[in-house]
């Protein structure tokens, strides 16, 4: 009978639209490749079809429950890929919602809690928040070249990396990251949160 694998580590990357996330996604997987540790980034929306659904809802508190659904479906791939060893990078998780349903739109922060604790009750063992300017994020998405007119709501956004820090308050292994630093050195903060975190040696 095979050894059993011991479970993976799951982080969540989370922040307001443009802090950095998918960027600070790919740096982590590959600096984790050093000590022997295989990663799998995951992101969120993360059913085609339920991000349609999203798009067009009018309501919401329909858009919060398809949320919420696209999350109890993408939380039993993260815990099939956990059991087999992987360490999972989430590109938003439940913090997303609590932070632009409740921050963003201004839901009741305990309802949004619990439709997504019906949904899941994956939590992240670490949660990296992004946090920079409004007006940095949205030029970095306008050199990237894709961004919506939601990216460039400034109040929204506002509002949304608020209730982020208002989360990372509450700590349960949340830690707020500046993100207003260049790529790379914003990537050698992440790396040491996780380092300590987990007292990774190189093999
Ligand atoms: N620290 C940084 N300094 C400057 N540019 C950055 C930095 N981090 C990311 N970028 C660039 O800014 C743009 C937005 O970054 P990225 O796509 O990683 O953000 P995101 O948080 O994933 O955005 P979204 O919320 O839209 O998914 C990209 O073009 C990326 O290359
Ligand atoms: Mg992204």
């Amino acid at each position: 009978m095979g050894r059993k694998k011991t479970r993976g580590r799951f982080i969540a990357l989370e922040g307001a639209d443009g802090t950095g996330k998918s960027t600070q996604a790919l740096l982590l997987a590959d600096f984790l490749k050093h000590f022997g540790i295989e990663a799998k980034i995951t992101r969120e929306p993360n059913n085609p079809a339920i991000l349609k659904l999203i798009e067009t809802c009018t309501s919401k508190e329909g858009a919060c429950l398809l949320f919420a659904a696209d999350r109890a479906s993408h939380s039993q791939k993260i815990e099939a890929l956990l059991e087999e060893g992987f360490w999972v990078i989430s590109d938003r998780f439940t913090d997303s919602s609590l932070a632009y349903q409740a921050g963003g739109w201004e839901m009741k922060l305990g309802e949004v809690e619990k439709v997504n604790a019906f949904a899941t009750p994956l939590k992240p063992d670490l949660t990296l928040i992004f946090s920079c300017t409004p007006s940095r994020a949205a030029k970095r998405m306008r050199r990237r070249g894709n961004e919506s007119s939601f990216d460039q709501n400034f109040p929204l956004q506002r509002k949304v990396g608020n209730e982020y820090r208002l989360l990372a308050r509450r700590g349960g292994g949340r830690k707020i990251m500046d993100a207003s630093a260049e790529a790379r050195k914003v990537g050698a903060r992440v790396r040491e949160e996780v380092k300590r975190k987990w007292k990774l040696q190189t093999r």
